[in-house]
């Protein structure tokens, strides 16, 4: 971390980033190391300013932000909604149930009339992957990426990165594996980006038929199986299988990858003593990860959602300046 967030007393609002000029956030493969770290610094900054989000730090009073839901969504939708709330802003709320895209209306469609309510950031979530980029070059206001598809989920690889560098101080030099449906999930690609870009060396674990062999060319170490790998690993990312994406069974059942795969009382005595244990979110219980594990002490997976609405403060301040900076 380049800034000193302990200096930031509640109310007080951080110095505008000198090397942020994103007026969107579509992914962090594009993304710098030192972005990187600014996005976490002020994330960390807000988290103090607002006192662990008890008071309201209106740095974007007179500002809205709509969120555009054409997928289903928990935990980031309603911390966006939330972040947007905590920094003054005045929110809308879009999702495709319910909503004229049933009448035909494509999604730029949606998007320039949902601007035309005078909003200054909108969050897009879509299963089709590059629709935010699409929306970023036909829209005038700042667009991030809550989820396009398959390939990216920037804002989620940022919340699991910044609670690994809360816990363990950086990642630098940690094992961390990203264990289930590579293939499908966008949270892999986007905590691979992150991770890599701040030094940690980077496991992708499943079953072949969701973890290509491919990502070797990305200096990242690929592994079919858990058992091996665990004794090395300080973190552990629990992927959801995206059933919902796939045309075929990757397996034979959902039990035999649960046997293989999933991170239980058993394996956790295999495991290193200081192991951290993520998932995104939704979780499976009893397939990518056993009750006792999810809720046990090696457990942040309620830290992770805490830190979403950091993060997601830190996002939607940082784009909604640079849109106003470079109007
Ligand atoms: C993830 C998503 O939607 O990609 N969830 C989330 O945003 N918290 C992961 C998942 O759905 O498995």
């Amino acid at each position: 971390m380049s800034t000193n967030v302990r200096e930031i007393q509640p109310g007080q609002v951080p110095p505008f980033p000198e090397n942020w000029h994103r007026r969107h956030l579509l992914d962090l493969e594009s993304l710098t190391a030192d972005e990187l770290r600014t996005v976490f610094d002020t994330a960390l900054a807000f988290k103090q300013a607002t006192d662990g989000f008890r008071v309201k730090l209106p740095v974007l009073q007179g500002r809205t932000c709509a969120n555009l839901f054409f997928e289903d969504s928990t935990r980031t939708r309603n911390s966006f909604s939330l972040a947007a709330r905590r920094l003054g802003a005045d929110t809308v709320e879009f999702t495709a149930s319910g909503s004229s895209v049933k009448k035909g209306e494509t999604v730029i469609d949606t998007a320039r009339n949902i601007e035309a309510m005078n909003v200054h950031v909108m969050v897009v979530r879509h299963s089709t992957p590059g629709t935010p980029h699409l929306l970023a070059q036909n829209v005038g206001c700042g667009v991030i990426n809550a989820g396009d598809g398959p390939h990216e989920h920037p804002t989620q690889g940022l919340l699991d990165i910044l609670t690994i560098v809360e816990h363990r101080g950086s990642c630098e030099g940690l094992t961390v594996a990203l264990v289930g449906d590579i293939a499908y999930s966008r949270t892999a690609r986007s905590n691979i980006w992150g991770l890599k870009k701040l030094g940690a060396h980077v496991i992708v674990c499943g079953p072949s038929t969701l973890v290509s062999r491919h990502w070797r060319d990305y200096g990242v170490e690929v592994a079919y199986s858990l058992d091996q790998v665990l004794p090395r690993c300080d973190v552990l990312n629990l992927l959801r299988i995206q059933f919902e994406r796939q045309r075929t069974r990757p397996f034979p059942s959902v039990r035999e990858y649960a046997l293989l795969f999933a991170m239980n009382r058993e394996r956790m005595a295999r495991a290193k003593p200081s192991i951290l244990i993520l998932a995104p979110g939704p979780i499976n219980r009893g397939v990518e990860v056993t009750p006792d594990v999810a809720d046990g002490p090696h457990s942040v997976i309620l830290d992770q959602v805490t830190n979403g609405v950091a993060v997601r403060m830190a996002v939607l301040w940082l784009v909604a300046g640079a849109c106003e900076r470079a109007a």
